[in-house]
């Protein structure tokens, strides 16, 4: 086989950089580890910035998300027994939309396969191969054929966990990691949500986060040990933990109900650079990770290849390579900020030193200051709805 583009993962990051190409009439093929009903049925985030949401407008998958998806303007701060909201829209001209990500790879996959364009789902042992000589390919094994995929590029799109970023030499390869002391325990349920916006609460038990998924589907998360295991908390343990800590009010009104779902995920800052390697191009999270708290991984991943799919139509128009070669220096530099802007909310809202501790004081008082300063608020808000691509 032979394509323009071969793309390892069918995760966002993957999915639209295929529909980003054709758009610009440039061939890929996506070769993906996992099956369909795996890939569609796995739980992610869903906090989508303007940006994502104009570049899945942009390939002509943002239907179901403009008819279901939920515009935020704001979202609420709770700490040391008080309650401030961020007005995003005030204070950015901004918003942001919820909807999930499991719901996003559905409608992309769904557009390219009606688009006759091709997914190899379950593709095994997928090696990239070729990158020092120039003429890259992919090896695999698909429904039990061992086959080879010849390309002029290879997008590693494959996440943390995938072989692009393995394909580099490490010598080549500079990587950044803090890997924090707790891990989010998350809870998936069919009750309402307990406020139409999302509630980040900082409380001496440890941080929670009131989300949700639509106006029947909630999504709540806490702050507990990274060792956690999910069956130490049946679903009524975790709701009164929940209402604890998101404080009186919330608890007044929080619906609950059985877990449709139910997880512990580790919290880690990670990036990879460069983000190149010859006609390898690492995107999303083969490239770099946050915690989840400043609902950035999924952004991060649309931008690297809003800025990849740019460079490549560059190449291919017009033959010009100074795109490529400073794709991995113009998307780190979005990236580190978004590195910093998770980092930094992590520490404000988690509980990470001990009890009247200066460190503690520290978090409070920056929690006021941005409950008092329209500066210190206008700084959370413009980071929390993306930075201009
Ligand atoms: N061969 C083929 N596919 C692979 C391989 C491999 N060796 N290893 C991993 N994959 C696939 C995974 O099965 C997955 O479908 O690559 C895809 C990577 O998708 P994601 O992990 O979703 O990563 P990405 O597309 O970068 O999306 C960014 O945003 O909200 C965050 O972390 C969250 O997934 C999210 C991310
Ligand atoms: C989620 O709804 O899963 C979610 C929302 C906001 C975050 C992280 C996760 O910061």
């Amino acid at each position: 086989m032979r394509t323009q583009v071969g793309i390892i993962g069918a995760g966002p990051a993957g999915l639209l950089l295929s529909h980003l190409l054709a758009r610009r009439g440039i061939e890929s093929v996506i070769l993906e580890a996992r099956s369909r009903d795996h890939v569609e049925a796995r739980i992610r985030a869903g906090v989508l910035e303007q940006g994502t949401v104009a570049l899945l407008e942009e390939v002509g998958a943002a239907a179901r998300l403009h008819a279901e998806g939920l515009v935020h303007e704001g979202a609420t701060f709770a700490f040391a027994g008080r309650r401030h909201r961020v007005d995003f829209r005030d204070l950015t001209g901004k918003a942001v939309v919820v909807y999930g990500q499991t719901e996003i790879t559905k409608d992309l996959i769904a557009l390219r396969l009606a688009q006759g364009l091709p997914i190899l789902f379950e593709a095994e042992g997928v090696a990239p191969g070729g990158l020092a000589d120039g003429r890259p390919h992919l090896a695999f094994v698909h429904q039990g054929s061992a086959q080879r995929l010849d390309c002029d590029f290879i997008a590693g799109c494959d996440g943390h966990h995938g072989v692009s970023r393995a394909a580099i030499p490490p010598a080549l390869l500079r990587s950044y990691e803090r890997v924090y002391p707790f891990g989010w325990l998350g809870i998936l349920a069919d009750v309402p949500p307990v406020s139409h916006e999302l509630i980040y609460a900082r409380h001496e038990r440890g941080f929670a986060l009131a989300s949700m998924r639509s106006p029947t589907r909630s999504r709540y998360y806490i702050q507990c040990a990274p060792d956690t295991d999910p069956s130490d908390w049946p679903d009524q343990r975790l709701w009164d933990e929940l209402k604890r800590r998101l404080g009186p009010e919330a608890a007044a009104c929080m619906r609950t109900g059985p877990a449709i779902e139910k997880s512990v995920a580790p919290l880690r800052s990670f990036v990879a650079a460069p983000m190149r390697h010859g006609r390898l191009f690492l995107a999303g999270d083969a490239a770099h990770i946050v915690p989840p708290t400043g609902a950035k991984g999924l952004n991060l991943a649309a931008s690297d290849v809003h800025y990849l799919a740019r460079a490549l139509a560059a190449f291919y128009r017009e033959g010009r390579e100074e795109e490529l070669d400073c794709y991995s220096e113009r998307a780190l530099a979005r990236v580190w900020k978004a590195e910093r802007f998770s980092w930094w909310l992590t520490g404000l809202m988690h509980r990470l030193h001990p009890e009247g501790s200066f460190e503690e004081q520290m978090q409070l008082a920056e929690l006021d200051y941005i409950a008092g300063s329209r500066a210190a608020a206008t700084a959370l808000a413009e980071n929390y709805v993306g930075l201009p691509f």
